[in-house]
């Protein structure tokens, strides 16, 4: 039986891979800090759950392990932005130490899924040759990341980068935060859909189980075909213009509820636009998206109807680490003896 780690296992796009992968026959190590929680994976008889930070993995943790996915990161601009020094440590840092410890470890394979992002603003249509434009904090150590773990690859060292499209769909660790999925929510419960100013931007889409399904099939495919290699993740039918992709979800959800739904807009205008090719991944692997925004849409609209999903600001992933910092700090501030009103009574 094969093994992987996977790190940010408890994220969203963990939490949908980790399953996945047990279900296709694989052990799966899953690290986390678990940041949004301890409870989005299932206990498990080949899941192994260790409670750790990316930037404190030794190569105990390697052992047995057939490939590595390495997930972990702060994954969003504006946290990017407000946690600068910690996204540099976790997303640039940690994840090349990370693929160093599964270099000198002996595990064959390391994947690394950065993000389109990286390519910032774009005229033309670009595929992987092209040069990026990383516009913030969060694309740009991705872009480090893939530069840096690149350059580890060898014969018996696979490296690839999956560079995967804003992504959508339904996860035990939801996220409102992401475009679709906000959208949704927003005309679903609220009858109103945010939407970034100023709508004529392009974004490629992609759904978290054609992400992971892919994320399946590079464990089997042969290292001399995906070695070394960057492959975007996304299609051209599911990239949108945000302004006309936010239209035709409020429609869909419009005629789902029976009610109209307006349109909210919000924020400067959004700077980042960029069309990708996506054919090397299709041509390479045979791989193709199976779900689009409207299959996507439905979905979520289903969980919320059904009582199963719903916004928190554990679903945001910005207000979410704001939050536990705020705490943090209170909680340190008032602490005393092991408690806040429960102390431990020991050696009074
Ligand atoms: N979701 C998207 O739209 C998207 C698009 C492109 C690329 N990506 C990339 O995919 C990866 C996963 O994204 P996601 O949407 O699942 O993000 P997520 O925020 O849901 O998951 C990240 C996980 O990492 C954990 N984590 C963060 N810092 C940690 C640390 N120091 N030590 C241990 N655990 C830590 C968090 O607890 C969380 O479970 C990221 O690298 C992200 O950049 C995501």
């Amino acid at each position: 039986m094969k093994r992987v780690l996977v790190t940010g296992a408890g994220g969203y796009i963990g939490s949908v891979l980790v399953p996945k992968l047990l279900a296709n026959g694989y052990a799966v190590r899953a690290i986390d800090r678990f940041f949004f929680g301890s409870n989005v994976l299932e206990k498990a008889p080949n899941l192994e759950i260790i409670q750790e930070d990316s930037r404190r993995l030794s190569s105990r943790q390697f052992r047995d392990i057939d490939a590595v996915i390495d997930l972990v990161a702060i994954s969003n601009d504006p946290s990017g932005e407000l946690f600068e020094a910690a996204t540099w440590q976790i997303n640039h840092e940690g994840r090349v130490a990370t693929a160093k410890l599964a270099k000198a470890s002996g595990v064959p394979r390391y994947i690394l899924p950065s993000s389109c992002s990286i390519y910032g603003f774009q005229k033309e249509v670009v595929d992987e040759t092209a040069p990026t434009n990383p516009l913030t904090v969060y694309a740009r150590a991705n872009e480090r990341a893939e530069i840096d773990t690149l350059k580890l690859c060898e014969d018996d060292f696979s490296v690839t980068v999956l560079r995967q499209a804003t992504v959508f769909g339904f996860s035990p660790r939801m996220r409102f935060d992401l475009a679709i999925n906000g959208m949704t929510y927003g005309a679903f419960a609220n009858r109103c859909l945010p939407l970034m100013r100023d709508g004529t931007q392009y974004r490629p889409m992609l759904h978290v189980q054609d992400a992971t399904d892919l994320m399946l099939k590079l464990l089997e495919t042969k290292p001399s075909l995906i070695n070394g290699e960057i492959f975007n993740v996304g299609s051209t039918a599911n990239t949108y213009q945000l302004g006309s992709l936010g239209k035709e979800i409020a429609e869909l959800v419009s005629e789902i509820i029976d009610s109209p739904v307006d349109i909210e807009w919000y924020g400067e205008p959004d700077h980042r636009s960029y069309q990708v090719s996506f054919s090397k991944v299709e041509r390479t692997l045979g791989w193709q998206a199976r779900w689009n925004a409207e299959k996507g849409c439905r979905e979520i609209v289903e969980k919320l109807r059904s009582g199963h999903l719903n916004r928190t600001s554990q679903t945001i992933t910005l207000d979410w680490y704001q939050q536990l910092s705020q705490w943090h700090q209170i909680i340190r501030s008032v602490e005393m003896y092991g408690g806040i009103l429960d102390i431990d009574r020991g050696n009074q």
